[in-house]
C-alpha cells in the first residue's frame, strides 16, 4: 500500500496535525487490544489506520517521532548491548518456604515499625517466571529499557523491548507521570510458547526447553526482527522513580502505572495481616497452574511507601518485601535405561528412561537427553540419580545429576540402532545420524509425516498401518504408496479387502492436495507448514523451485540462509529428485493450489483451550486462518468462538462470564468440514 491509497494531507502541517491524531487513535486501540483484551474495531480498520500512519510518514519522513507505533521493529542489527547504570539498585527478594518463615517475616515488619500489635497492610503478588527489566521514560515517551545485570548496571535493550506490544512506546495523557523509572518481568506466556516450539520442531529447530529460557534467549537477541516474531509480554511491577506524582502506597502506584498503560496483573490483591496473606496463598496453589505465565511464588510487599523507607533495605534485598516460594516441581528419580531413537532424517536422540515419578499432576517416565553434547555436559548414565524437572504443558527436563552411581557418560551408539548402518556426526552438527536414507527407521517416520493432516491427510494410514506395510517391504518410499495394490494389503494382517478398498481411494484422493502440502510432506529441514505455504505463493510448481538457486531463494522476504541452503541440499540430492520424478508420474499434483479456500471464517475470532485430540494448535489455528478466521490467546468480548479441548485452563471460565460461544472438537471439525458456523 502506498500513499496513492490515503489522502495523505499536500501541507506539511496538516500532516503533522493527521499524524499525531492517527498516533493517538492507534495507542487507544493498542492499550484496548494488548493490554485489556477488550478491542474495539476490527484488525482490518487498525491495518488501515497503521497504513495511513505509513503513508505519511513515507511521504513527510522528518515527521516520524521515536514514539511512533511504527517505531516498534528495527532492522539494523545490535552489535553489543551498552552497559547502563540503573537509577538505583535492582535488588532482589529474599525466598521463604513456608508459612511460619513468613510469620517470621511479618514479624520482623511490625517490630522494625514499632506496630507489634497491628495488623500490616500487604500487597500480595504473582511473582513471575522471566526476566526483571527497568523501563525509562522522559516526558511520557519511553526512552530506555534495560536487564537487571548486576542489579547497579544492566544491558541496554530498548530496540528488542520495543518490540514488546504491551510496552507502550508513549504514557497516555491520564496519567500524571511524565519522568518515570518502572520495572517489570519480561515472560512468555504459555500457549504461544507452546506453539512456538511446536513451529521450532516442525522446522527441525531445536525447542526452548521453558518459557524462562525462551524469554531469557529472546531479550538479548542481536536482533530485533528475530525478538519482533517471538511472543514476549510484560508484567510491570514497581514504580522505581517518578518525577510527577505523589504516592503513599505501593497500591497507588500499581493503579497510577494502569492508568499510564502500562500492564498491571490482574491477580494483584490487598490483604490485613499475614494470616489473610497466608490464606491466600494457599488458595493460589492450584490456581496458578491455570494461568497463561509461570509464576514461582507469590511477592508480599508492605502497602506503605513511607514503611519501606522506615525499613529500608540489606544490600541485597528490601526488608519490606519478601517471597514466598511454592513447592518445586523438580523430583529426584533414577535413570534405569537409556534408548536411542532414530528420527525422521535419521537424527539418534537418547531417552533416558526414569523411575516414575509424579511431577504437577502427571507420571514422568521418560525424559530426553537431547545429543551428545547434552550427555557430555550432564555427565549422565544409566544408574544415575538424577534431578527432574516439568513445567505447565512442557517435556520433562533432565535438570542435572544428583548422585553419580555410574561409570562415565552414556554413548551413542556408532552404528544405527535400528539398521545397523554408520551414524556419523557430520561437519559441526552437534547430532549424530544414522547415513542410510533407508533405514526404517526414517521410512517409517517420512511417511508419517506425508500422511499428516498437514501434509496429505491419509486418515486411514496411521502410526500402525504404516509400521506393517514397511515391515512387510511393502513401502520403502514415498512413491511406493502410490504403488500399493489391493492384494499386497489384504495380505496384512486384520485388514479386510473393504478397509483396504477404502485406504486406497484416500490415497487416491491425497495425490491433488497440491504443492504447499507436498513441499511440507516432504520434512525438508526449516520447512514447516508456514515456510511451505510461503513457497507456494512465490512458485507455480515444484519444477520452478527445484532449479533455484540460493540467491534467487534468498531474494524471498521470508526465506532466510538457513532454509535457502536447506533447499537447495534437498533438491539437488539425486535420491529426492527421482522421488519427485515418480511422484509425479504417479499422478501426484506438485503444482500450487491458486484457488483460495472458502473464507465463511472471515472476521471471526478463535481461543483455543485444552488439548484437541485430532489437530495440534498450530494445525487447528491454521485450518481458522485459512478460512478467513483469526486465533487469539485470551478470551475477551468479541472473542466468537471458544474451542474446549480435554483438561481446559481458566479460558473456560473466561468465556462462560463473557458468554461466548463454546464448542467442543467434534463441533469444531464439523465447522471446518461443512463450512458453516453454528
Ligand atoms: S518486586 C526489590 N514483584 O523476582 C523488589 N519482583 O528476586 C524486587 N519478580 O528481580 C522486585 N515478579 O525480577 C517484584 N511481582 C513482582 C515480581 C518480581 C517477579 C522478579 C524480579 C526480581 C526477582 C526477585
Amino acid at each position: 500500500m502506498s500513499e496513492d491509497d490515503f489522502d495523505v494531507p499536500r501541507s506539511k502541517e496538516q500532516a503533522e496535525k493527521k499524524a499525531e491524531e492517527l498516533r493517538e487513535e492507534i495507542r487507544y486501540h493498542d492499550r484496548k487490544y494488548y493490554i485489556e483484551n477488550n478491542p474495539e474495531i476490527s484488525d482490518h480498520e487498525y491495518d488501515m489506520l497503521v497504513k495511513e500512519l505509513e503513508a505519511i510518514e513515507e511521504k513527510f519522513p522528518d515527521l516520524i517521532t521515536e514514539d511512533s507505533p511504527t517505531q516498534r521493529v528495527i532492522s539494523a542489527e545490535i552489535d553489543e548491548f551498552e552497559t547502563v547504570e540503573h537509577m538505583s539498585a535492582m535488588l532482589s527478594l529474599d525466598n521463604t518456604f513456608n508459612h511460619d518463615e513468613l510469620r517470621e517475616f511479618d514479624r520482623r515488619v511490625r517490630e522494625g515499625l514499632g506496630k507489634e500489635s497491628e495488623d500490616i497492610e500487604y500487597v500480595v503478588e504473582p511473582k513471575i517466571d522471566g526476566l526483571g527489566v527497568a523501563l525509562y521514560y522522559d516526558d511520557k515517551v519511553f526512552q530506555r529499557g534495560s536487564t537487571r545485570g548486576d542489579g547497579e548496571r544492566g544491558e541496554d535493550i530498548t530496540p528488542n523491548l520495543k518490540t514488546v506490544h504491551t510496552i507502550p512506546l508513549k504514557l497516555t495523557d491520564e496519567t500524571v507521570l511524565k519522568t518515570a523509572e518502572f520495572r517489570g518481568e519480561v515472560y512468555m506466556p504459555r500457549d504461544e510458547f507452546d506453539e512456538m516450539n511446536e513451529r521450532r520442531l516442525d522446522e527441525e529447530k531445536d525447542p526452548f526447553a521453558n518459557p524462562r529460557n525462551a524469554a531469557a534467549g529472546t531479550v538479548r537477541n542481536k536482533d530485533p526482527t528475530v525478538v519482533a516474531e517471538r511472543p514476549l509480554d510484560i508484567f510491570v511491577y514497581t514504580l522505581s522513580y517518578n518525577e510527577e506524582g505523589e504516592f503513599k502506597t505501593h497500591w497507588e502506584c500499581l493503579q497510577e502505572m494502569k492508568k499510564a498503560g502500562l500492564k498491571v496483573n490482574k491477580n494483584i490483591v490487598k490483604k490485613e495481616g499475614i494470616e489473610d496473606v497466608i490464606e491466600h496463598i494457599e488458595d493460589w496453589e492450584d490456581e496458578k497452574e491455570e494461568l497463561n505465565y509461570e509464576i514461582d511464588g507469590i511477592v508480599v510487599k508492605v502497602n506503605r511507601l513511607d514503611y519501606h523507607d522506615i525499613l529500608g533495605a540489606t544490600s541485597k534485598h528490601p526488608r519490606w518485601a519478601i517471597a514466598y516460594k511454592y513447592p518445586a516441581m523438580r523430583k529426584t528419580s533414577t535413570i534405569k535405561d537409556i534408548e536411542v531413537q532414530v528420527g525422521r532424517t535419521g537424527k539418534l536422540t537418547p531417552i533416558a528412561i526414569l523411575e516414575p515419578v509424579q511431577l504437577s499432576g502427571t507420571v514422568v517416565e521418560r525424559a530426553s537427553l537431547h545429543n551428545e553434547d547434552e550427555l557430555e555436559r550432564k555427565n549422565v548414565n544409566v544408574g544415575d540419580k538424577v534431578l527432574v524437572e516439568k513445567a505447565g504443558e512442557i517435556i520433562p527436563q533432565i535438570v542435572k545429576v544428583t548422585e553419580k552411581k555410574s561409570e562415565g557418560i552414556f554413548q551413542l551408539p556408532e552404528k544405527c540402532p535400528v539398521c545397523g548402518s554408520d551414524a556419523k556426526r557430520i561437519g559441526d552438527e552437534v547430532a549424530r545420524r544414522c547415513i542410510n536414507a533407508k533405514c526404517p527407521a526414517q521410512v517409517k517416520q517420512k511417511i508419517e509425516h506425508w500422511t499428516t493432516r498437514g501434509a496429505m491427510d491419509i486418515e486411514g494410514l496411521g502410526p500402525k498401518v504404516i509400521e506393517k506395510l514397511v515391515e512387510h517391504g511393502l513401502v520403502k518410499s514415498i512413491p511406493d504408496l502410490y504403488r500399493l495394490e489391493k492384494s499386497e494389503i489384504v495380505k496384512i494382517e486384520r485388514m479386510a479387502e473393504k478397509s483396504a478398498q477404502n485406504l486406497l481411494d484416500e490415497i487416491e484422493e491425497s495425490k491433488d492436495q497440491g504443492l504447499a502440502r507436498v513441499l511440507y510432506g516432504f520434512g525438508i529441514r526449516y520447512v514447516g507448514s508456514h515456510m511451505s505455504n510461503v513457497l507456494a505463493e512465490n512458485y507455480e510448481s515444484i519444477e520452478q523451485l527445484m532449479d533455484e538457486s540460493h540467491e534467487s531463494l534468498l531474494k524471498i522476504d521470508e526465506i532466510g540462509p538457513e532454509t535457502a541452503e536447506s533447499l537447495v541440499q534437498f533438491f539437488s540430492d539425486q535420491q529426492n529428485r527421482k522421488m519427485i520424478e515418480d511422484l509425479k508420474e504417479l499422478g501426484v499434483n506438485m503444482e500450487s493450489e491458486r484457488e483460495t479456500a472458502e473464507q465463511f471464517l472471515e472476521g471471526k475470532r478463535f481461543v483455543f483451550t485444552g488439548a484437541l485430540d485430532d489437530y495440534t494448535r498450530s494445525e487447528a489455528s491454521e485450518l481458522v486462518e485459512k478460512h478467513g478466521g483469526r486465533v487469539t490467546s485470551s478470551v475477551s468480548g468479541v472473542t466468537d468462538y471458544l474451542v474446549k479441548g480435554e483438561n481446559p485452563g481458566s479460558k473456560l471460565d473466561d468465556a462462560k462470564e463473557e458468554g461466548t460461544k463454546i464448542i467442543d472438537e467434534e463441533e469444531f471439525k464439523r465447522m471446518i468440514e461443512e463450512k458453516e458456523t453454528p
